[in-house]
Order: structure tokens, then C-alpha cells, then sequence
């Protein structure tokens, strides 16, 4: 009997049928599930990520508020044709720090990953007030009502010391400051000297154009930082160093 023939057992006994595909989902289930054990860590060090800034932590708050996500997704697949139109794949990395992901699973808009430095502050302000001011033919909501929700910024070092709690190793230091980073990146006069050290990279601006604050302020700094921590010019994966 040819060893296809003995197949014949199997497939004419149920029980004997059950009986063996259960023992090879559990073998194929344990040699995928046990590594997992064993590995420190499944995300890559990546020179260049850093926690975000208590602006940038505060306008992706408004991004998950208002639902962007729910027509962006935040994570460029590694196929030709998207690594063109969007940049460098995303590193899982580079959303070590978000609680939680924004990977999402719809595109009705383009990926966001990588759009930070893409446009203006000015153009995201238009866009985000009267998006067909831009692209005539936009589909996306009018969100000029975020110039009126002004921060003060006096809660941000509680949102931190929270997202400490869940992983992100956010530092005393960044904790105490927190408050006066927060006004320091939207104020371009100020002295950022001390909020750079703290958040290298960090977009600074008025980015709103207006004097006081407000919640269009954090959500385009964080539009402007996204994807932009990480030098791709200098990256090579781990395997092939
Ligand atoms: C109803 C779905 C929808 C929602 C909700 C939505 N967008 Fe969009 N977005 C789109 C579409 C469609 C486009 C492409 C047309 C355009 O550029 O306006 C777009 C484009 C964009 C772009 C330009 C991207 C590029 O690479 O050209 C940005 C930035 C953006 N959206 C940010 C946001 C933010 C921030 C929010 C939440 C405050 C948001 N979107 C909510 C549908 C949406």
C-alpha cells in the first residue's frame, strides 16, 4: 500500500481523523507560541524614537478624539507600491510608544505614517479648516472648530505620568516640564533649547497662526513629527548589520 493509499484510515474514521488533526494544530501551535517565551523583546532598537512631546502626545489625544483613524491608517506595508507612494515601510518601532497603536485597517484617506514635513503648517491648517480649499475634490470633514478649543496644558504632566504607567518611559524630568514644554514647541520666540534635549526633532511653530493655544495646535504638531523620528538615510535593518 502506497502511503497516500493509508490516507484511506484516516479520512474514512472521524474520531481517528479529529484525533490527528488536533496533535498537528497543537505541535504547529506550540513551535509558533513557545519562542515567544524566550525572545526579550520583538521590536528592533531604532536610533531616533523617542516619546512624544507633551504637544505632539496631546494632538494625537484630539487625532483618536475626532476618529481620524477611522479613514487613516498609520502603517506602511512593505510592497513596492506602497513603500513609493508613502516612504520607507513602517519599523514596528515606531509605534512602540503609542497607547494605543494607530495602525488602523481602513484607508478612505491616504496612510498618515509618514506625512510629517510632507505639507506646510499652513497647509494643514487650510486643510484641516476647508480641506476642498486644497484638494477640491476632499471628502474629509471640516475640523476648523479645533482654533476655538484652547489647552492650557496643566493636565498634560498627569497624561504622561499615566502613559509611564502603561510603558513609555517618560523621565522625572520630562514629567516636571511637562507644562512648559507644552507652550514652549507651539511658541517660535520662546527658548526650546531645554524642550529639544528633552524631544529631539520636535516641530516647533505657531502652528494654528493664532496668539493663544488651542487643540489645531497640537493635533498639526503631531501631524508634523509623524514618521520623521527615525533617520531612514542611516537605518539598516538588524539582520543585515
Ligand atoms: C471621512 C474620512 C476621513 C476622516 C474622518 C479624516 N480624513 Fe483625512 N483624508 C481623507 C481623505 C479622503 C483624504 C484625501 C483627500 C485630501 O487630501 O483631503 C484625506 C487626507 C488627509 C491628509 C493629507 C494626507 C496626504 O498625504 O496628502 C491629512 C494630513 C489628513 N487627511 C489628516 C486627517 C486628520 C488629522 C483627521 C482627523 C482630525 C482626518 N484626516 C480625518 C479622509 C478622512
Amino acid at each position: 500500500m502506497a502511503l497516500i493509499d493509508k490516507h484511506v484510515i484516516l479520512e474514512r474514521s472521524p474520531s481517528l481523523l479529529l484525533a490527528f488533526s488536533l496533535s498537528v494544530v497543537t505541535i504547529g501551535g506550540i513551535l509558533e507560541i513557545a519562542p515567544l517565551f524566550w525572545l526579550e523583546n520583538t521590536i528592533e532598537d531604532v536610533e531616533g524614537m523617542r516619546p512624544y512631546s507633551p504637544l505632539e502626545l496631546t494632538g494625537r489625544d484630539v487625532y483618536i478624539r475626532e476618529g481620524c483613524y477611522v479613514c487613516h491608517s498609520q502603517m506602511i506595508r512593505p510592497m513596492r507600491d506602497e513603500v513609493e507612494r508613502y516612504g520607507h515601510y513602517s519599523l514596528a518601532a515606531e509605534s512602540m510608544y503609542d497607547h494605543p497603536f494607530q495602525w488602523g485597517s481602513k484607508r478612505t484617506g491616504p496612510d498618515l505614517a509618514r506625512v510629517g514635513g510632507r505639507y506646510s503648517d499652513e497647509w494643514h491648517l487650510d486643510h484641516l479648516i476647508d480641506p476642498q480649499s486644497v484638494v477640491p475634490e476632499s471628502i474629509i470633514p471640516k475640523y476648523g472648530f479645533l482654533l476655538e478649543a484652547k489647552l492650557e496644558g496643566d493636565q498634560i504632566g498627569d497624561l504622561m505620568a499615566t502613559q509611564r504607567l502603561v510603558g513609555v518611559p517618560y523621565t522625572d524630568e520630562q514629567i516636571e516640564n511637562a507644562s512648559s514644554d507644552f507652550r514652549v514647541q507651539a511658541d517660535p520666540d520662546a527658548d526650546w533649547d531645554d524642550m529639544l534635549d528633552r524631544y529631539p526633532g520636535a516641530p516647533i511653530g505657531n502652528f494654528d497662526g493664532q496668539p493663544q493655544l488651542t487643540e489645531m495646535d497640537a493635533l498639526i504638531a503631531y501631524l508634523q513629527m509623524m514618521g520623521t523620528l527615525v533617520d531612514f538615510s542611516t537605518f539598516v535593518p538588524e539582520k543585515s548589520r
